[in-house]
């Protein structure tokens, strides 16, 4: 089927009291898993390619984005395609060309005024190219390797009055909010502050996104959803189900050569991984699969 456009999964997911899943990936593999994952569990999903996974390709995005969306066009179930956490102006003015029809422009870094100046340019840039943008206040932790914040350090947890300003000041037509979860995160243990939810879904009427969602068990994951959060981040899960299955094959094999045995391990482990989650997410939004 056509690409889906993610503005319309997010919507259609926001509908249903629930939300769609956006699964980081880096190479083919991930593609093919987070694909056969999502037919598996009948669930519409969104494949999003991060700058790093761009700086990891040469810092060309549009061969693995090309995979990607012809991925899509061939699989049984929605797909969109989004450019995740993107700092670099010049990466954002490719996404169109490369078949994206959402951004996340990530600002999180810089002081208030500088990220409401930086997101509000890109959301103006970006709407003139019909993309759809994301972008986040009060940082997730966790990127690039820099390890957790404090979850009471200032600027960790998103502000409801601060995030409506910005909201209103800015443009965007989606928000990333920090409520507790961090990226990169091994472990499925993140609590999340489901009042501090409660209270950015009553002050926004933007679509909610939760970043770092590996770290988030599955019944704060559908405490999430029915607290309002429709687009659900999720990437780490992804590379420790296809490293465990890529080392054990390895350590227990020292003549494999053939990549296909490896990679082909890592694959399948990561759509299994895929399908649980995106299974999970399902039930807990209690409906059918979101095909059209
Ligand atoms: O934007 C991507 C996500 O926030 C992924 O986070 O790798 O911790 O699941 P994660
Ligand atoms: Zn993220």
């Amino acid at each position: 089927m056509p690409l889906e456009r993610t503005s319309e999964l997010v919507a259609a997911a926001a509908r249903r009291g629930g939300a769609v899943a956006a699964l980081n990936v880096i190479t083919l593999e991930h593609v093919e898993a987070a694909l056969a994952g999502a037919e598996a569990a009948g669930q519409a999903v969104v494949l999003q390619i991060s700058e790093n996974a761009v700086a990891y390709r040469g810092g060309r995005p549009g061969p693995l984005a090309a995979a990607a969306a012809q991925g899509a066009r061939e699989a049984a179930v929605p797909v969109g395609l989004h450019l995740d956490h993107v700092t670099d102006g010049s990466l954002l003015r490719q996404a169109p060309a490369c078949g994206f029809s959402s951004v996340m422009f990530d600002a999180a870094h810089l002081p208030y005024e500088e990220n409401v100046a930086a997101t509000r340019d890109a959301a103006t840039w970006a709407h003139g190219q019909g993309l759809w943008l994301e972008a986040e206040l009060g940082e997730v932790g966790g990127k690039d390797g820099s390890g957790p914040l404090d979850a009471h350090a200032p600027g960790a947890r998103t502000d409801p009055e601060e995030a409506a300003r910005y909201v209103a000041a800015t443009g965007v037509d989606a928000l990333a909010v920090a409520i507790g979860s961090s990226h990169a995160m091994t472990s499925r243990d993140a609590r999340l502050d489901h009042d501090l939810l409660a209270r950015l879904r009553a002050r926004l009427d933007v679509p909610l996104v939760l970043h770092g969602s590996s770290g988030v068990p599955d019944d704060e994951l559908a405490r999430a959803l029915a607290g309002g959060i429709a687009k659900v981040n999720i990437g780490t899960a992804l590379n420790v189900a296809m490293t465990g299955a890529v080392r054990e094959r390895l350590s227990g094999d020292a003549r494999v050569v053939d990549p296909r045995r490896y990679l082909g391990d890592g694959r399948s482990a990561m759509t299994a991984t895929v399908t649980r989650l995106l299974t999970s997410l399902a039930d807990r939004n209690g409906r059918a699969p979101a095909a059209r």
